[in-house]
């Protein structure tokens, strides 16, 4: 009845009193008033005196007064009107907590007489309160294998209220594994349960959150939330799994050990003990193999050598296993690379190591090469210094021969160091290197060379005998006694020359020595053709040239042509007494068989009968008179010459002179009816004949005129002159050269043709010249009978 509550206070009001009203009559014993909790206070909660039925007044007259029989003192009564106030704010949920109905009891007491009324005060809830979860959070914590449908107890939310404002109903937020249902105690108070929709997987989702909402069933409803978060507890639900399940690894069979070969690596979805995983070899082979595996990191190491050559690979079953017994298999393929460990090998099988230098393509060495390892670590290239005339030949596999290139040359290379190198193609290239020493052995292939093609030696006329001329030379480039030298004269072309008799040589080495002492005058040059001979079989030689030039010596004195020195009765010049001065009394004519500077004459008047009378010229032997002849000069006169050669030391010859002064010429001497008349003495050469005729007749036309010039001036100068006799020796001396006449001096040109004419043109001329472009072994009496005036004319030219 009393949940019916009017919408305002003013018709709860009126309600309660009706209310009231019929309690009270059915109920004679109490008043009960209700009001809900939280009314403000001073709110009329009845009038008392109305409801007991007293006057107005009365109560005050008998001192009503309220016992609240140790409540809390929540009324107040006006004892004039008999109204009964709230007097503060009443909260049903301090009062009476869970209670229901919060009834709060209080006695109305009167005196005079002394009456007691029951009364009760009861609070009706409103929704005031919020549920509230006694915890913010909420743990829980659930294994994975939780079934669906299992259900997990919450805490339920607190809510003062009671009722329908009570906690009625929970939620949970939305999510895949749960829902949350809403269960009465046996108190009525409503409690949350979890229950498992979806299976959890902790691998898949660790943990998650929900959040609780609890409602109360007020109007409006209140909500209370906090959260719960759920922990997915692990459990060994995974075996272990390999990453990989096939691993392929390469490992250097030089790997030190205790390398790390590869590190394999297992997963365990499940979490803390159940995810460890302990690997260990599976060793199904009976191969015993060189590895050890880590059993927590997983790392396989090596523990043994490898030899590629003996195991080029290894196949390997791991298992990874966990401490719930599962386990999972991988396979380790492990291959030893072959690692270039062994440098190749050569072997010499046959080695020739003197090759004859003109062998052609020759067989020096044969070797073979090895290398142990394989594949392009066991391949092999061979080579040698490219610049060497050698080549290397691979006959068969991996057997090769060093051949000559061709014929050797010893001058230029006579040993040759061979480095054969052989190189694996492996990575790092390893090469072994041998080195032969091939000599090449001597063969007589080159001729002994002269240093020079022609040698020129001189040699000073009267030499002492055996003395050393000079030295030839030759050289060869070939060893040994192919290079021994010996050295020897080859006969001359001219077959009249004596060499053997002239020279010697030492035939080791190549001394030449003169025989005897040379006469210049007799011998000035010659040659001769030496020759160099090796010792080889077969031995080579070669020739050079010796040209051996005497050189002059002043061993000959001038030797006085004209005059005679030596005739019985001595030819007497005869010089008119009317000369002038300058007059040409004579010309001295000398030779000396020296030549150059040792036959280069000079005259000097060394004595005279009277001196100043005469002078003779120096360098051409004319002796003239120095000034008019007097009748007081004596008509005889002796003048000694000295003739000098240039030489050092200088040698000489006297020349005695006889002069005659005559007082004039009957007829002069012409001599050259003498040539004329002697034609078989100039040789059978007709030209040379002619030439000299034509000569001698300009000639005697240039005298005859000259004479007749001069016989002229003496016919006006002086009387008749005496012709004076001069011995001239028969045939011997030509007169054509010297000027017995006249007047003096002959021309230039005059004097060369006579000496033309007088000789067949060679001779001392071309002497001069370069002696070796013109050799010629001469006689030398016969140049020296044949060409003095020649020799005469080069000394006064
Ligand atoms: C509780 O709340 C849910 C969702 O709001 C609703 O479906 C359900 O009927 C309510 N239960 C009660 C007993 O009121
Ligand atoms: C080396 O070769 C040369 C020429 O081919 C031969 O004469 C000689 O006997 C060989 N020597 C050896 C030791 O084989
Ligand atoms: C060859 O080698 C030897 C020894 O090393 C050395 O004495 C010689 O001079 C070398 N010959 C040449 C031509 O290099
Ligand atoms: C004079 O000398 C020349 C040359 O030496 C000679 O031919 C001649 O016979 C000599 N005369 C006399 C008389 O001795």
């Amino acid at each position: 009845m009393e949940m019916t509550l009017a919408k305002t206070p003013e018709n709860r009001q009126v309600l309660f009193f009706t209310i009231l009203l019929l309690l009270w009559k059915s109920c004679a014993d109490a008043i009960i008033y209700s009001i809900p909790e939280e009314t403000e206070s001073g709110y009329l909660v009845a009038n008392l005196a109305k409801d007991l039925g007293l006057r107005v007044g009365e109560l005050a007259i008998r001192g009503a007064r309220i016992h609240y029989k140790g409540n809390k003192e929540l009324l107040q009564l006006d004892a004039e009107t008999g109204n009964l106030f709230l007097k503060e704010k009443p909260d049903r949920e301090v009062l009476c907590r869970a209670t229901e109905p919060c009834v709060l009891h209080f006695q109305i007491i009167l005196e005079n007489p002394v009456q007691f009324f029951q009364t009760e005060l009861q609070l009706t809830d409103i929704n005031d309160h919020s549920p509230e979860f006694p915890d913010r959070k909420m743990l829980l914590k659930i294994p994975e294998s939780a079934q669906p449908g299992t259900t997990f107890p919450l805490k339920a939310a607190q809510d003062p209220d009671i009722g329908s404002n009570a906690v009625q109903n929970y939620t949970v937020s939305p999510n895949l594994h749960f829902h949350v249902v809403t269960l009465s105690r046996s108190d009525g108070r409503k409690y949350p349960e979890l229950v498992l929709d979806r299976a959890l997987d902790r691998e898949e989702q660790p943990e998650l959150t929900l959040i609780l909402t609890a409602l109360d069933g007020g109007a409006p409803p209140r909500s209370g939330t906090t959260e719960v978060h759920i922990e997915v507890v692990d459990i060994n639900d995974n075996a272990p799994q390999f990453i990989q399940s096939l691993y392929e690894v390469q490992i250097l069979e030089n790997s030190p050990l205790d390398a790390l070969v590869a590190t394999v690596s297992a997963r365990d979805l499940d979490a803390g003990i159940y995810g460890k995983v302990a690997y260990s070899l599976f060793q199904d082979d009976g191969i015993s193999q060189p590895f050890v595996i880590d059993e927590i990191t997983g790392e396989i190491r090596l523990k043994g050598a490898l030899d590629f050559e003996a195991t080029p690979y290894y196949n390997m079953e791991i298992v990874a296993t966990d401490p719930g017994g599962f386990s999972g298999k991988c396979t380790v393929v492990i291959q030893v690379v072959d690692v270039n460990d062994n440098a190749p090998k050569l072997t010499i099988s046959s080695l020739n190591s003197s090759i004859p230098e003109n062998a052609p393509e020759t067989v020096v060495a044969v070797f073979s090469v090895s290398d142990p390892d394989s594949g392009e670590n066991g391949r092999m290239v061979c080579s040698i210094q490219n610049e060497l005339p050698f080549l290397l030949k691979s006959t068969f596999e991996n057997y090769y021969t060093l051949v000559t290139e061709g014929t050797l040359d010893r001058e230029s290379k006579a040993e040759y160091n061979i480095t054969i190198s052989v190189t694996d193609l492996g990575t790092p290239r390893l090469t072994t290197q041998h080195t032969i020493t091939v000599q090449v052995s001597d063969i007589n292939d080159n001729a002994p060379t002269f240093t020079r093609t022609s040698y020129t030696m001189f040699i000073r006329e009267n030499n002492s005998p055996a003395l050393h001329i000079g030295t030839i030379s030759a050289t060869d480039s070939d060893a040994g006694s192919n290079a021994h030298i010996t050295y020897s004269l080859l006969p001359p072309h001219d077959p009249q020359l004596t060499l053997t008799s002239l020279v010697s040589i030492n035939e080791d080495n190549g001394q030449l020595f003169a025989l005897r002492a040379l006469d210049y005058e007799a011998l000035r040059a010659f040659e001769f053709h030496v020759r160099a001979t090796d010792r080889g079989s077969p031995a080579l030689s070669s020739q050079a040239l010796v040209l051996v030039v005497v050189l002059d010596d002043n061993d000959n004195e001038p030797f006085v042509l004209y005059p005679l020195q030596n005739s019985s009765a001595p030819c007497k010049e005869l010089v008119p007494r009317a000369a002038e001065a300058g007059y040409l009394v004579t010309k001295v004519v000398a030779v000396d068989r020296d030549s150059g500077q040792n036959a280069w004459l000079s005259f000097q008047l060394l004595k005279a009968t009277e001196p100043g009378l005469f002078s003779v010229w120096a360098h051409n032997g004319e002796v003239r008179t120095t000034r008019l002849l007097s009748e007081r000069d004596a008509p005889k006169h002796r003048l000694l010459l000295v003739v000098k050669d240039n030489g050092d030391p200088p040698r000489s010859a006297s020349v005695t002179l006889h002069v005659l002064l005559v007082d004039g010429f009957s007829q002069p001497y012409l001599p050259l009816s003498e040539v004329v008349q002697d034609p078989a003495q100039e040789g059978d050469d007709a030209l040379t004949l002619y030439l000299v005729i034509a000569l001698a007749s300009v000639s005697s036309l240039f005298l005859i005129s000259v004479l007749l010039f001069v016989g002229m001036k003496l016919c006006k100068r002086a009387r008749s002159p005496s012709l004076g006799v001069c011995s001239v020796p028969e045939g011997h001396f030509p007169g054509h050269l010297v000027d017995v006449s006249g007047t003096g001096t002959l021309s230039q040109s005059y004097q060369y043709e006579v000496c033309l004419s007088g000789d067949s043109g060679t001779g001392e001329f071309k002497f001069l010249k370069p002696m070796i472009s013109n050799l010629m072994v001469q006689d030398p009496e016969r140049e020296v009978k044949e060409s003095p005036h020649c020799r005469d004319s080069f000394v006064f030219s």
